[in-house]
């Protein structure tokens, strides 16, 4: 069976750039790649790379679990799991450590700007987080990696990997490709649309997030920062408030740029662009939140991730145990 994996990690609610960056890419992928099984997990042995309370990351675990179904992944072409659950992801990553460079870590911008932030030391995990993720995925030799920009260099560094063991022991793991949308891939701040919008943001308004009720989602995007000249057309550079503002529109709506643009192009001011933008987000996340109350403390949701976590272990506790006979662990067969 052919796989496409993918990931996030349990810090905080989910926001609409992580929906757009990555889940509803899923949801889509589902129709485009029949023939693919798809294992998602939630990012938890990630998550523990900086410093989490203990019941605030339990409780962000089921609920992402709980947000993945409601947006629409299929439980019958979806494995979800959670990652510590399945023991064989921190095991791979040791593996792969042992071919991964201090100087490729080194370089890994996300480790740069996190450690940047912590304030009471940089843990070695954070370092090595780049070789974890490379475990994630070329434990069940995924061929495809949907994720959002800000993952593309985790993804070369992980066909770098995965490359250099080929190179060794012949093929041994699927080289994976990153699937990266078109639209969405990377949603900005709604108060900096120079930084992407990202759970850590201190400022809370920087974001929406996907249980967000309707009258705040309306006011986030009220008050997302745009320029002072009223007209509504593309321009990244110059205008980058309301670029970013185009670009949901479009990730949320289907509709390209271009026709967004013309819809406009007699419009006075944002107002009524705002005012549009905020009811299609409300109308979009509506049946989202509506199958999430449903879902959160459902028998159901915890036999999809039992389902979920038996996949995934019987193909990752195999191909375990395939590489450490390659690199000579353990005692001979008889
Ligand atoms: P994480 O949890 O930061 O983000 C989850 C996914 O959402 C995308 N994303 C965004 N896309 C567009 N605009 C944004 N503002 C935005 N913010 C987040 C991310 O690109 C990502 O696809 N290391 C990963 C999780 C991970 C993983 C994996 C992913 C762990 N192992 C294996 C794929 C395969 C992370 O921290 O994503």
């Amino acid at each position: 069976m052919k796989h496409i994996v993918s990931g996030i990690q349990p810090t905080g609610s989910i926001n609409i750039g992580t929906y757009l960056g990555s889940i509803q890419n899923f949801v889509k992928l589902q129709d485009a790649y029949p023939d693919h099984h798809f294992l998602i997990f939630i990012a938890d042995l990630h998550a523990i790379t900086v410093s989490q309370k203990p019941e605030e990351l339990r409780k962000t675990i089921k609920e992402l679990a709980a947000i993945y179904i409601a947006c629409g992944l299929d439980p019958n072409r979806v494995s979800l799991f959670i990652q510590s659950e399945v023991p064989a992801h921190a095991q791979m990553n040791y593996l792969l450590q042992t071919h991964t460079y201090m100087g490729e870590l080194e370089r890994m911008t996300q480790f740069k700007e996190k450690a940047r932030k912590q304030e009471q030391g940089v843990s070695s995990a954070l370092f090595t987080y780049p070789s974890l993720m490379a475990a994630d995925i070329l434990l069940y030799d995924a061929e495809y990696v949907p994720v959002g920009d800000d993952q593309r260099q985790h993804l070369e560094l992980t066909r770098d990997i995965a490359a250099r063991i080929n190179n060794r022991f012949g093929e041994f793991f699927t080289v994976p490709k990153p699937l990266i949308p078109k639209v969405g891939a990377r949603i900005m701040s709604l108060t900096d649309p120079n930084v992407k919008m990202s759970k850590s943001d201190p400022n809370i308004k920087s974001r929406i997030h996907l249980l967000d009720d309707d009258a705040l989602i309306k006011k986030r995007i009220r008050s997302a920062v745009t320029d002072s000249e009223a007209s509504i057309y593309y321009d990244k550079d110059n205008k980058p408030g309301l670029a970013n503002l185009l670009h949901i529109y479009s990730a949320f709506s289907g509709k390209s740029i271009e026709s967004i643009e013309k819809d406009y192009e007699n419009a006075q001011s944002y107002q009524t662009f705002k005012e549009d933008l905020g009811e299609l987000i409300v109308h979009k996340l509506a049946p989202i939140k509506a199958r999430y109350k449903e879902l959160i403390n459902s028998k159901e949701l915890n036999q999809i991730l039992d389902e979920g976590r038996a996949y995934a272990s019987k193909h990752a506790t195999k191909k375990t145990l395939k590489l450490q006979r390659k690199l000579g662990l353990g005692r001979a067969r008889r």
